[in-house]
């Protein structure tokens, strides 16, 4: 039996043969929990919690934050008391798939969202400066912050409850479930997100059926062009995860786990199916499955969304990035999931014929960008990505966590 078979059968695309229900239950074993550091469950657990830096507590939730390829690009500088410098970890590109950084630098600003909403929980004002050196252009990446964030005690300040969706949300790569998105909830989101954008960017959710077939095949033949690429293929292959060795060893990236594979399932696809070795000797048919499973994920999406801005320089980038991280714990909130499908946004040339397509039938203005497309719906939670430790991303080797 040919891999490809055997994932069929046990449920990765939508022709199932047979599918053993223990493959499909739910996991529980890792469902709320995160491979991560211990100093950061230390945080979350609140162990010796009145003792520690502020600015460790609330980065231990910003490291949560949704972010291209899980890549966790993220570096920050303590060196003054009460403020945080962050940087893109310029080691951790996706050259790629997302050659001029956007992506990279919309994950600068889930991060900063997730840290001024946990700012709140423990009772203090996060002020942002972005780019406090200068903003530097969207070809290159200068060595200058994104952004300094000063922390300052405040009684007053209001908790956001967005901050009880932080360890729950996720972004949700399985088939949903055949139920359309209640309207009422479509236009609360829509509404909040929309109300406070003073025109800047819109969020827009699209389910008319005519439209949403023309997303599905373009997020499938978005997918397979970017599978036809034998760099941006192997890009994606670097992180993603084989096994649970590889999630323990290196704490990023992203595997059949997001998808909601049971680690049974998982253990069968990993052992006889699929490993790196193989993967790096036949890229394209890596790839193909990788075109099966969006196939899946589309044909069971009922409603696709967009983030789209008037502008976009590296502080629009970074400010979409804080909305879309509010929009998935707000989504969390209501108890939909939702999950980025990037690949016909990207700026590769091979990408550029079905990206203007793309822009045509969303009627996307000459000077706009469309910085997220994503799909939501209802489905079962699935496992956490994982997440490195708070210490990895602290650029002063001499601070030490207590
Ligand atoms: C800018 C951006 C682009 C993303 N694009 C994709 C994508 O094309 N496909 C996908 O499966 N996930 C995509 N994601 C989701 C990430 O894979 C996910 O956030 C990351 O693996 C961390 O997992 P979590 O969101 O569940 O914490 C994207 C996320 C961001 C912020």
């Amino acid at each position: 039996m040919q891999r490809r078979d055997f994932i069929k059968i046990i449920g990765v695309t939508s022709s199932v043969i047979f599918v053993p229900s223990i493959l499909n239950a739910s996991d529980n074993k890792y469902m709320d929990n995160y491979y991560c550091d211990d100093d950061v469950l230390n945080t979350w657990n609140g162990h010796n919690i009145e003792e520690k830096d502020i600015r460790i507590k609330v980065l231990s939730y910003a490291i949560l934050a949704p972010n291209p390829h899980n890549k966790q690009s993220w570096l920050v500088n303590l060196k003054s008391d009460d403020t945080i410098e962050l940087y893109v970890d310029q080691t951790r590109l996706l050259p790629q798939s997302d050659p001029y950084h956007r992506q990279i630098h919309i994950g600068q600003g889930t991060f900063l969202e997730n840290l001024v909403i946990s700012s709140t929980h423990f009772g203090y004002k996060a002020t942002i400066i972005y780019f406090p050196k200068g903003e530097y252009g969207n070809k290159v990446i200068e060595n200058k912050p994104i952004a300094s964030i000063t922390l300052e005690k405040d009684i007053s300040i209001k908790k956001d409850k967005l901050f009880d969706s932080i360890l729950k949300r996720h972004s949700n790569k399985r088939e949903y479930e055949d139920k359309i998105v209640d309207l009422d909830q479509m236009t609360e989101l829509e509404n909040t997100v929309n109300n406070i954008s003073n025109d800047d960017y819109s969020l827009k959710f699209e389910n008319n059926e005519e439209m949403i077939s023309s997303f599905r095949k373009i997020a499938v033949n978005a997918m397979e062009i970017e599978s036809a690429n034998l760099k941006a293929n192997l890009e994606t292959i670097e992180m993603f995860r084989f096994n649970n060795d590889e999630v323990e060893k290196y704490k990023d990236g992203f595997s059949l786990a997001q998808s909601g594979k049971s680690s049974l399932a998982r253990f069968f696809i990993e052992n006889f199916f699929l490993s790196r070795e193989k993967a790096l000797k036949d890229p394209i048919e890596f790839g193909k499955t990788a075109i099966d499973m969006t196939q899946n994920q589309v044909d069971s999406t009922k409603t696709f969304g967009t983030l789209t801005t008037k502008n976009n320089k590296r502080r629009d980038q970074v400010k979409i990035g804080r909305v879309y991280a509010r929009l998935n714990l707000l989504v969390t909130s209501m108890g939909l999931v939702m999950h980025p499908i990037s690949q016909v946004l990207q700026e590769y040339s091979d990408m550029k014929d079905l990206q203007a397509d793309f822009l045509s039938i969303t009627n996307t203005k000459k000077d706009e960008t469309v910085q997220m497309l994503f799909r939501l719906g209802y489905a079962k939670r699935t496992e956490h990505s994982p997440r490195r430790g708070v210490k990895d991303m602290i650029i002063d080797s001499n601070y030490s966590i207590s």
